[in-house]
């Protein structure tokens, strides 16, 4: 049987040539905006007296059955059909006969593939936005019940001060609502509608785009033809926003994972989300972490496919965009399988305040408070400074620490030290104290939470 695009030529494609061609073993999972897409064209088609309301009518229904058909199974997508595209309108024709063949008047597949996509894209940010959500909602909780629990804050990886481990879980909070701030400003820009944009250059039928954008929910209309056919800046957007996502998920990975470790045990992981090793009976291994900064580098890779696909591309469309469709439909699957399984084991992982406690307390990390008493007492910043680290440097050496350092030796340091340096260096006031604006005093802390809930909501 003849091409449904075979015009000019006469010979038969060779089936390698068809293989490589085919792009229905991936799109096929856009039928739904497809077919909703040629309804809407359809409508129009009929809007604007191109084709009859009776036309229009039995184009509705056949694209309506071959939709039911194909949810419920009864109808199978045809493996050997080029595209997604071709497939529905193959069937269509098939099931009403002859009128199916209006159905592309003024339309070709190069609109109608840039219109799926925003569709279907569409419809997937809102996915990944209210998992996000739901992923911040669930660290949020954690922070809640943990706004006052003490736990080293890291620089360079070394104690620096002590932090609530709360106030550091709303740092990734804070991460995950510009997130759902990036998918929400980026779905402005997806949705503007390319259909009417035709092949590329428009076309000489009555048409009426405002109507085919409204009847889709699209806010606007491509301005430029050309631009609405070629412009796949939507989903690089939107890759660039879930890679950003997924170096959130690693970089949290990352520290579960150390924090799970045996040096650390600041948590532990559920069962349900650990898996052991077949040699080494002891292990259990923070495998969900791993894997979702493992598969933090596919992301990056379908952001970097996807812009190297469209570098270089002359205007208009060119197939090489055909290629698009695999790297986006990767992330948007992984980016979800990644939320999910991260939810689950935050909403699961047991935290060990005594452990977080006691390594606060033995790597100096009220140091700068100390530095800070002496500021009090009237000494310039400097050498408060200066002295603090020759105190800490003695502790070492004498195996003691800031929080039960006799008075006596305090005060061979300097005189101004009295019974109130204890206060000072005293972990739970340390972090009291830090109440400045986003700092670590649990009452900030609840302030921060309290934030993120309004957000949320
Ligand atoms: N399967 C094609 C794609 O994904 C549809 C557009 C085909 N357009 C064309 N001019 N060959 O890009």
């Amino acid at each position: 049987m003849a091409k449904m695009w075979q015009g000019r030529t006469e010979g038969k494609t060779s089936q390698i040539a068809d293989d490589f061609n085919s792009s229905i073993s991936f799109d096929s999972r856009m039928f739904k905006q497809d077919i909703t897409g040629s309804m809407a064209h359809a409508s129009m088609l009929a809007a604007t007296g191109i084709i009859k309301d009776e036309e229009a009518q039995t184009l509705l229904d056949g694209l309506q059955s071959i939709l039911d058909d194909l949810l419920s199974g009864a109808l199978q997508i045809d493996a050997s059909a080029e595209d997604i595209h071709m497939f529905v309108e193959q069937v269509l024709t098939e099931r009403v006969g002859d009128v199916g063949k209006k159905l592309h008047t003024a339309r070709s597949r190069n609109d109608q593939v840039a219109l799926d996509l925003r569709l279907y894209l569409r419809d997937e940010i809102d996915v990944i936005e209210d998992l996000t959500k739901k992923l911040a909602k669930t660290v949020t909780n954690k922070a809640e019940e943990n706004y006052d629990v003490i736990v080293p804050g890291y620089t360079h990886l070394q104690r620096a001060q002590p932090i609530t481990f709360g106030h550091h879980l709303m740092a990734y909070v804070m991460m995950l609502l510009r997130d759902m701030d990036r998918l929400n400003d980026t779905k402005k820009r997806m949705n503007t509608s390319p259909i009417g944009s035709c092949a590329l250059a428009g076309t000489t039928y009555p048409t009426d785009r405002g109507f085919e954008a409204d009847k889709l929910g699209f806010d606007s209309v491509c301005q430029n033809s050309i631009d609405g056919v070629s412009d796949r800046d939507f989903a690089v957007e939107l890759l660039g926003n879930l890679a950003t996502l997924m170096m959130h998920l690693s970089r949290f990975s990352e520290e579960i994972i150390l924090w799970c470790s045996w040096e650390f045990r600041f948590v532990e992981l559920s069962d349900a989300f650990t898996t052991g090793s077949s040699i080494m009976p002891q292990k259990k291994n923070a495998d969900m972490a791993e894997l979702v900064r493992g598969k933090t580098a596919r992301v990056y890779g379908d952001l970097m496919a996807l812009l190297t696909v469209l570098k270089g591309l002359p205007l208009a469309y060119n197939k090489d965009m055909q290629e698009d469709k695999e790297s986006v439909f990767d992330a948007v699957d992984t980016v979800k399988m990644c939320l999910t399984v991260f939810t689950g084991m935050v909403e699961s992982m047991t935290v060990k305040p005594e452990n977080m406690l006691a390594a606060a307390q033995n790597g100096f990390i009220n140091a700068t408070d100390l530095a800070d008493y002496l500021v009090g007492q009237g000494l310039p910043f400097r050498d408060a400074y200066h002295i603090s680290g020759q105190i800490v440097g003695y502790c070492i050496k004498e195996h003691q620490v800031l929080e039960t350092l006799p008075l006596s030796v305090y005060q061979t340091f300097s005189p101004l030290f009295d019974e109130n340096v204890y206060k000072a260096v005293d972990l739970v006031e340390c972090v009291k104290r830090r109440r400045s604006f986003g700092g670590t005093a649990p009452e900030s802390v609840l302030k921060q939470i309290e934030f993120a809930k309004n957000y949320l909501q």
